[in-house]
């Protein structure tokens, strides 16, 4: 059941205090990529929401979001398109600017990423302000694409970001959190 995954999961996460600044617990899924089983299990829970949602297309945020949108898309036989740091994609983009827990940033996808009305599931290890994901759904609604869900390992609903997802309209899922 999800609390038993939730548990098994967070028995696997590392928590570094004050990384990459003080006052940060940066939950560290490193670990988690490290342990065969973890790993499967997450993929698994992941790829029963995306059949759930009808997704088409398999979208992940770099860096860490790229381990599990990777296998997640290898899993499911479905496209995978990269979120990337703003200057990584050398094709015609669409940037967003946005706000994080610890300074700014912005990412880009390919104007051609995916086509108008496919269904996108967005993914990426964690939630903190849900700026990244909530960023990385504005691009997606730039090429008419419909972003049905986002999907992460862990949240940290403190920060309100998932709150923040929901009433944009962004069906979350998560597979554990942290306070
Ligand atoms: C982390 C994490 C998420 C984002 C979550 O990445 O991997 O992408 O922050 O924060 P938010 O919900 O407040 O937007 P980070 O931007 O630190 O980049 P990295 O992958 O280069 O470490
Ligand atoms: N990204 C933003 N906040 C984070 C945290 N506390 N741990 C890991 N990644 C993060």
């Amino acid at each position: 059941d999800t609390t038993r995954l939730a548990n098994f999961l967070k028995a696997r996460i590392r928590t570094v205090p004050d990384w990459p600044i003080a006052g940060v617990n940066f939950r560290d899924v490193t670990t988690l990529f490290n342990d065969p089983e973890a790993f499967r299990v997450m993929i698994e829970a992941f790829s029963l929401d995306c059949t759930q949602l009808g997704v088409d297309v398999i979208a992940a945020i770099d860096a860490r979001g790229f381990i599990i949108g990777g296998a997640l898309s290898y899993q499911l036989h479905k496209p995978f398109v990269l979120v990337r740091k703003k200057g990584k994609l050398p094709y015609t983009t669409h940037t967003e600017d946005y706000a994080l827990e610890y300074g700014t940033a912005s990412i880009q996808i390919n104007t051609d990423a995916c086509a108008p009305g496919q269904r996108v599931l967005l993914v990426d290890d964690l939630i903190a302000t849900g700026g990244t994901l909530l960023a990385a759904a504005k691009l997606f609604a730039k090429v008419e694409a419909e972003v049905v869900g986002v999907a992460a390992i862990i949240d940290l609903p403190e920060l309100g970001g998932s709150a923040k997802l929901r009433e944009a309209g962004l069906p979350v899922h998560s597979l554990c959190s942290f306070s």
